[in-house]
């Protein structure tokens, strides 16, 4: 019979195999790593460590390294199994004890001793993290000057977001969810409770989405007109376009991605017309007032969240989403009545993917602006949007997204 707490460890472990050696998504990876979990618990449990280590994982090494002799290898086991105790022991306040009962029994022989000697020497120097964690060097690299207050972001869980079906009673659900907002329509609270069990989730109140994730469909504005929600799943800003008033069409290539549309458009009980398609091959019936392409994208603003994009996104996946980019912006442009408008969205903080991408658009800018944004965000004088989780971070902070608009 396994140890009490084990199968959870080993379960962080094969989820950190699979997004560091397999360059799978933490996501994608839960399904196969913790099906042997019964208990809701451990499956959390199994994600919050690996979503630690993930958030840590330079400073772990660098802990490691500091008492070895020489480096163990990238992928070597105890090293592996070491970055689950310090997650355990550092972030997640575990008792020493209780990460040694938990974490040496992954491991037999040689590598278990080794990794006993590190955990046993880290916890006599009382080892400590810094302030924030440090990002991998290419990361940081490629964040430039606002690396440092992103990583600062990392440190702690992000806050939960919520939009409004009724911008208009922002201040009612405020009083009643003892949530703070930053601008109509939205609603934050800190973290805890389960979604489904929060006030007004049955009623289709509200649902989940971050600030920043809320602001490209506010800057479509409100309807009435035809628009196009371009790769809508899982359809965050296909509710807000509904509840705007216009009459959506929100297509996606991923059929089973687009059930996860249908099923909140009823909780909400908005409408749209949902197509299963490839946006490089399908063509519209008639021309739309407003677009909204909200493009895949490496998501790397999403690092919150999703720290797994720290160490699996490199410069190839970001060349490849820059280029599949560019075509479903050329498609988007043609689709237009003349005059009417597109949003362009990305949650990601790769140039390549934002600022790269606007600089090829053909159609006439329609800047954004100031009054347009939450207070405290500012658009550069070329009128585009790039926020990321170092910004409002007294308040919270949001994901990393591009935004720019036109008129044709
Ligand atoms: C960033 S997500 C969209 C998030 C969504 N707008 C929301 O707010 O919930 C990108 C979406 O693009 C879809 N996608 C990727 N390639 C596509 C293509 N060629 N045609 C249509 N949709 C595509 C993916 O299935 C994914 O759902």
């Amino acid at each position: 019979m396994d140890i009490p707490g084990l199968p959870a460890r080993r379960a962080a472990l094969k989820l950190l195999d699979a997004v560091l050696r397999r360059g799978e998504t933490l996501d994608s990876a839960m399904h196969n790593a913790v099906h042997g979990l019964s208990a809701d618990a451990d499956r959390a449990l199994a994600r919050a460590i690996a979503s630690e280590v993930l958030r840590w994982l330079v400073d772990f090494d660098a802990l490691i390294d500091s008492v070895t002799r020489q480096p163990l290898p990238d992928d070597a086991k105890p090293r592996g199994v070491l970055r689950l105790m310090l997650a355990q022991w550092l972030r997640l306040g575990t008792p020493p004890h209780a990460v040694i009962a938990t974490g040496l029994p992954l491991l037999t022989g040689g590598p278990r001793r080794l990794a006993h000697g590190v955990f046993a020497t880290l916890t006599r120097q009382r080892a400590t993290l810094p302030a924030s964690p440090s990002l991998p060097p290419t990361v940081a690299e490629r964040w430039g000057e606002r690396a440092g207050s992103i990583a600062a972001a990392l440190t702690e869980p992000p806050p939960l977001d919520l939009a409004l079906k009724h911008p208009d009673q922002t201040a009612a659900w405020g009083e009643r969810l003892g949530g703070v907002s930053l601008a109509p329509g939205h609603l934050r609270l800190s973290r805890g409770e389960a979604i489904e069990r929060i006030d007004g989730f049955g009623e289709g109140a509200w649902w989940v989405q971050d600030l920043a994730a809320s602001l490209p469909a506010r800057l479509v504005g409100n309807g009435p007109g035809r628009a196009l929600d371009l790769c809508a799943a899982p359809g965050g800003k296909t509710l807000q376009l509904a509840a705007a008033g216009w009459q959506v069409t929100a297509l996606d290539i991923s059929a089973k991605r687009l059930e996860r549309v249908s099923a909140n458009l009823a909780r909400c009980g908005l409408s749209a017309d949902i197509v299963a398609a490839d946006a490089l091959e399908w063509d519209p019936d008639a021309l739309f007032d407003v677009i909204l392409l909200d493009a895949p994208c490496t998501a790397t603003g999403t690092c919150r969240r999703h720290p797994d994009v720290l160490h699996r996104v490199h410069p190839a996946q970001i060349a490849e989403m820059a280029e599949l980019q560019q075509r479903l912006l050329q498609r988007a442009q043609g689709w237009l009545v003349p005059g009417g408008r597109l949003v362009y969205a990305v949650c990601s903080l790769e140039r390549e993917e934002g600022e790269g991408q606007a600089a090829a658009v053909t159609l006439t800018p329609d800047p954004i602006r100031p009054e347009e944004l939450p207070a405290g965000l500012q658009p550069p004088p070329e009128g585009w949007l790039r926020t990321d989780p170092g910004l409002l971070a007294e308040a919270g902070g949001m994901d990393g997204f591009f935004i720019a608009r036109w008129r044709r």
